[in-house]
Order: C-alpha cells, then structure tokens, then sequence
C-alpha cells in the first residue's frame, strides 16, 4: 500500500476550501434545490437501501471525496487488502478475514499456499461438531445432552460471538449460551452459579491463549467443574478456538478438542472463523453459513463496485467529511432492532481498536484526526436516553440509523409504531423546528406574548443534523452478515486514507504490563514507587 498523507493531496486541499463555503449550508435547501436529492443520494443494493442524502454533503462534496480515495490509492489497496499481501505491517501479517467467507473454489494464498482447503477443514470441523451437540449426539461425561454453552474469551474472541447470538437469538435453537468474558469474578461466578456441570460445553476462545482474563476465567470455571466432575471429563466438556497450539495444549485440552484460527485473522475480525463456534452451537450451522455468504456478498460488492455506487465507500468518506473537517467527535450507530443491542459495543471494539491511531505508516505522527468515537443504543429506547443532546446539544453527532422494512415476529402494530420513530427521527434532525413554527404552535395554545418570547428559543431545534439510513429488508444470518462486513470494510478505507495501520493493537499493551507489575504489588502488600495518585489508590485499596 502506499504511503499517502491524506493532507497532501490536492483533493483535500479542495475539499478544505470547499469546506469553507459550504459548511453553513443548509440540508433542508438542498433538498427544496433537488427534489431527486433522495435518490440521488442513495444506494439500492440486493435487500440493502442506503439513503446517504441527509448529509451535508453537495455532488461537489461527493466528487471531491472520491478523488480523495483514488488519490490515496484505495483500488490498489482494495487488491492488496483481498489479495493477502502484508497490510498489517508492524505485526508482519496479512489481513485476511475475508478469505474465511471466501467461495470455495477462490484461491486466496499466504505465502505462496492455498489457505482456503484448510478453512474449508476447519468449517467441517465447526459443522460436524454443532451438529453431534445441537441433536445430542455428542454427550457430557455421565451421558447427558448438553443444555448450555459458556464462552470463554474478551475482546474479539467475546464481542462478535455475543454480538452475533443476541442479533440471531430469533433463530437460535434450544442451548442456551453464555458468555464469560471480565476477569471480575462477579462475571464468571455469577454466570457458572446455576449451571450443571454434567450437561454444559466450555468454548475458551483466545488467538493467543496468554489473555489474562480468559486464562483466568477458564481455571476457575474448570477448578468449579472439577469439584463434581473427574478429571478425564475435562477432554468431553472443554473445547478451545486458538492459533497457540502449545499454549492449549499445556492448559490440558487435548488436540482433537482444539480448532484452529490463524495469524492472518485479527481478534475483532474473528467472528467468521472458530471463534464464532458459539453462533454456530446457538443458532446451527447452516445459519452460521448463511451469515458467511452475506458477508461474502458484502465483499463481492466492496471488490468489485465503483465507489461512486458502493456503501462502504461512501460511508467510509461521509465519516472521514465529518471527521476532518466539521471536526466532529463521535458518531452515533442506532439500531432499530433490540436484536441488535450488542452492535454499538462490538464495532467500538472493531473501530476503535483499528483506527485508534496517531502515528502514520510511515511512522510519524499524523496532524490530522483519525479514529472517530463510537457509541449508540437502539431506538426507540436511546429517543427517551441521549436523543436530547443530538438535537439540541453543541456537538455535531452524525448517525448512522439501522432499521429493517419487516420484524420477526410480524407485530404490524408494533413494527409501524418503531419505523414511524425511525423515520421520524432522521427527519427532525433534518429539519429540525424553526423560530416560526415554534412561535406558531404555542399561540395556538393561547400564552402570552411575553411567555412566547420566553420560552421560544428552548424549544427551537436546529436541525441541520447528518444521518446515514440503511433500511434493509429482513434481519437474517445473512443481512447480518452483510452488515458486519459493511463495516469492517469501512474500517479499510478510513485506514487506508488516513495513512495509518489499522490491524495492529498496541495501544492496549502498556496497561496489561502495568496491570501485571501491580498485581504483584497487591499480591505482596507492598505498593512500590508510583505516581503520588497511583500510590495513594493502592494504600487505601490494600489497608
Ligand atoms: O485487547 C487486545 C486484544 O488483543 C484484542 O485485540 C483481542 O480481540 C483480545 O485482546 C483478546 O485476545 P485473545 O483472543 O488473544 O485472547
């Protein structure tokens, strides 16, 4: 990939001055200017629609965000991102998650061999396996079917597996799975407290098996299973989803009990590989297919679209326009589907931890922004929560809005009443309520002059307020599928442009070392040389 300030390019430079004229402006003109505005500004693809007109955004905008991609050489990256070359360059690695969901008879290499017949082994394995626990074949020590699962793993081996589950619960089969993931002991002991051991699977899932919380959480649940339980029932009620062989090995679980994932799959892009066992345990095996298969039509149009028609690209710009030059902070993900409460914490693991960046690759610091904030809650629940401080609040928060045209369970009712919000909300953030208008309604409640003018600017919304909406037909294993990769593709290209690696982690290195050197300390009673602070936290800790 090419080593490209994004600053430097004559497309930022236009996009800077074209900034200045017009960022004042209006969304509600240019919809009033274009009465094809709506259509203009959107992208029919299969069961997906994305409306990307509510932005603040002109075809010039549109325009000169494309030559910005081009400029930063996004094709080529797009090839040596789908094609295996190291992109991930500080860890030495390719990124490859999208050869998990690749078609059969692709050919995706690393160094020099075929990676694809060995994934194919290893969904055989996920398959076979779901199948003997899911029908019962495959029974706990005393001859039980098993009733419940446990995922043991934090980060990328917890928040995919759980984001999934809980978006696919209305598929899911009769286990009932649980996840493990905080080394607060509260976490595992609340979850094991109810269980039997006779009739529940364990999953540890770490890529690298050294995770403090994981380890810790697996030695625990297993010393709680053995109290009842003989040792040789270990090797029927723990599996492990790791890449260190040895370090499973060493834990006690024997080779047949281990599936494999590799070094060429980053933790938070993992859900497609062993570590998504749990989803293919929850829901059965072909939906966990069926969500590879949308994931892999997401890479199919990412690959192959011109970016002009292409929904991660276009996403990934409108984001990068906010970012950059409004400077704005966040951005909000409201999912109007309680199906998917967990999205907003898994793709804050997926963003943040990929373009949390303040060095380029070329290794200087950037004087740019890069990694936005992400956070959200679905709606209608977050109308009633922080809807407030995006309407009427300072900061300029854009939001992507996630509905779908057809519920689960077919309430009409109910799902007419949710869709009214969701469209509701976009247009009152839109439009927001003008000096008239409010002015207007409250003499139809016939105050006062003086009481008007009192309350009048309370109630005046702004509006002018940027949303993205992805109105997509049915949640299924594969518009969920669709989904996650939409994202993950849009981690790409923000990477790409902002010139920074977005695959490696090491930001999250330093506490982990520090946490170890401190639980030392504690272990020992005895606080060594730290910040005054730090120092006064652990004596009052340890008295
Ligand atoms: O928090 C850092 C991190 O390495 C994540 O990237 C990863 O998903 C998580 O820890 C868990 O790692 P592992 O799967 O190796 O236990």
């Amino acid at each position: 990939m090419k080593n490209i300030n994004p600053t430097q390019t004559d497309s930022w430079r236009k996009l800077g001055e074209h900034f200045k004229e017009i960022g004042k402006l209006q969304m509600k003109d240019l919809f009033e200017e274009d009465e094809n505005r709506g259509a203009d500004f959107s992208i029919h693809w299969e069961d997906f629609y994305l409306d990307y007109s509510k932005n603040r955004i002109t075809d010039e905008t549109r325009s000169l965000l494309l030559e910005l991609a081009r400029e930063c050489k996004l094709e080529e990256a797009i090839s040596s991102y789908f094609g295996g070359e190291v992109i991930n360059k500080t860890e030495g690695r390719p990124v490859l998650h999208t050869a998990l969901r690749a078609k059969e008879d692709e050919n995706v290499t690393v160094e020099g061999e075929n990676v694809l017949p060995e994934v194919q082994e290893v969904k055989a394995k996920i398959k076979a396996f779901s199948d003997e626990v899911i029908e019962g074949s495959r029974k706990g020590y005393t001859g039980k079917k098993f009733t419940d699962i446990v995922n043991i793993g934090i980060g990328g081996s917890d928040l995919g597996p759980v984001m999934v589950t809980e978006s696919l619960q209305y598929y899911q089969n009769h286990l009932k799975v649980h996840y493990v993931s905080n080394v607060d002991g509260d976490h595992v002991h609340q979850a094991i407290q109810d269980l039997n051991p006779e009739t529940t699977l364990f999953i540890i899932v770490s890529k690298s098996f050294t995770t403090q919380e994981t380890l810790s959480n697996s030695i625990t649940i297993r010393s709680w299973f053995n109290k009842t339980a003989p040792e040789e029932a270990v090797s029927k009620h723990f599996v492990a989803v790791s890449s260190n062989v040895e370090k499973v090995k060493e834990f006690g679980i024997a080779s047949e009990n281990i599936f494999p994932m590799w070094d060429w799959v980053g933790g938070r892009f993992s859900l497609w590989s062993a570590v998504g066992l749990s989803i293919s345990l929850a829901v059965g095996y072909s939906n966990f297919e069926a969500l590879l298969k949308g994931a892999q039509k997401m890479d199919t149009h990412f690959k192959d679209t011109d970016f002009n028609e292409n929904i991660p690209v276009q996403l990934a710009l409108i984001s990068m326009w906010y970012n950059n030059f409004f400077k704005a902070e966040s951005e909000a993900v409201i999912p109007y589907s309680q199906y998917l409460h967990r999205l907003p914490a898994y793709l804050q693991q997926a963003i943040m931890e990929s373009n949390g960046k303040s060095v380029d690759r070329n290794g200087d610091k950037v004087d740019y922004q890069t990694g936005t904030i992400i956070w959200g809650e679905p709606g209608t629940n977050s109308q009633h929560a922080f809807f407030q401080l995006i309407h009427q609040g300072t900061k300029l928060i854009p939001a992507d809005f996630i509905g779908f045209k057809h519920s689960l369970f077919q309430d009409k009712d109910h799902h007419d009443k949710l869709m009214a919000n969701y469209f509701a909300q976009t247009e009152a953030l839109l439009q927001g309520k003008p000096e008239e208008e409010v002015r207007s309604e409250l003499e139809k409640k016939s105050m006062s002059a003086d009481a008007i003018e009192t309350l009048l600017p309370f109630k005046v919304f702004n509006g002018n307020k940027p949303t993205n909406s992805i109105l997509i037909e049915k949640l299924t294993p594969e518009s969920l599928g669709k989904l996650v990769a939409m994202y993950e593709h849009k981690i790409f290209v923000q990477g790409v442009i902002w010139n920074i690696f977005s695959y490696d982690q090491w930001g999250v290195e330093l506490g982990k070392q520090l946490a170890s050197k401190i639980l030392a300390e504690i272990e020992n009673n005895s606080v060594e040389n730290h910040d005054s602070s730090t120092k006064n936290l652990l004596k009052f800790f340890l008295k």
